[in-house]
């Protein structure tokens, strides 16, 4: 009998285990969809691996690069070196213009023929003319707009290139646009006995200037 129960009846697990498997099963149900509305597990957190940084890179600088860069750089304070130089030398140097001096010795009086002598005309700016009673010097600055006349000996007179104006020997205006006479510099003598001539002191015709003293020097040689 007691085998016929045990034949009868297949082995099985135990009824207490059958219901904790069934509670089990029950709540894993239950904890997929408690009652429909089933809480979702919360998802593992994400393992968030450290992202590498860009930091300071180590710098590769050969030898050779080295040197090129100093090169470079020596090449450029030289250059400025020398442009600074360059600077304090024109500070310690400006552009200057020597003009000539405005009084100027010009020879003895016998040096002189009768006429018009061009030997200050490049470097002073003045005729020397002599006549029958004694010596002058005449500006070589024409009256209209300052252009310098050139002396023309065959026709007895000084032309303008400029616009034209034409002077007498004496320095009086005859033609073209010149609105007055050349002007006279002061002459006298100096000690030593030879013509100095002051550009300072100018003697205007037309102001009745030329029987001033120093306007003339009289000479009979
Ligand atoms: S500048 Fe001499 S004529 Fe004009």
């Amino acid at each position: 009998m007691s085998q016929e129960g045990t034949q009868g009846t297949s082995p099985g697990p135990p009824e207490d285990a059958v219901v904790t498997a069934g509670v089990v099963a029950a709540g894993k149900r239950g904890a997929a969809s408690p009652g429909g509305a089933a809480k979702k597990a919360p998802a593992p957190a994400k393992i968030v691996q450290p992202v590498a940084t860009a930091g300071p890179q180590p710098l590769n600088i050969t030898r050779r690069t080295f040197f090129s860069s100093l090169g470079i750089a020596w090449v450029a304070f030289t250059g400025a070196m020398s442009a600074a130089l360059t600077a304090m030398t024109r500070f310690m140097f400006p552009n200057v213009l020597f003009e000539p001096p405005m009084s100027f010795k010009a020879g003895f009086p016998s040096d002189y023929a009768m006429g018009v002598d061009e030997r200050y005309k490049e470097k002073y700016g003045v005729w020397m003319v002599r006549n029958e009673e004694g010596i002058y010097a005449l500006s070589t600055i024409c009256t209209h707009l300052g252009c310098t006349p050139n002396w023309l000996p065959a026709e007895n007179k000084f032309k303008c290139p400029c616009h034209g104006s034409g002077y007498y020997p004496s320095g009086i205006n005859f033609e073209g646009p010149a609105p007055r006479p050349l002007e006279r510099y002061k002459i006298t003598l100096g000690d030593d006995g030879q013509i100095v001539v002051d550009k300072n002191t100018h003697f205007q015709q037309e102001k009745g200037q030329w029987g001033d003293p120093g306007a003339f020097l009289h000479y009979v040689g």
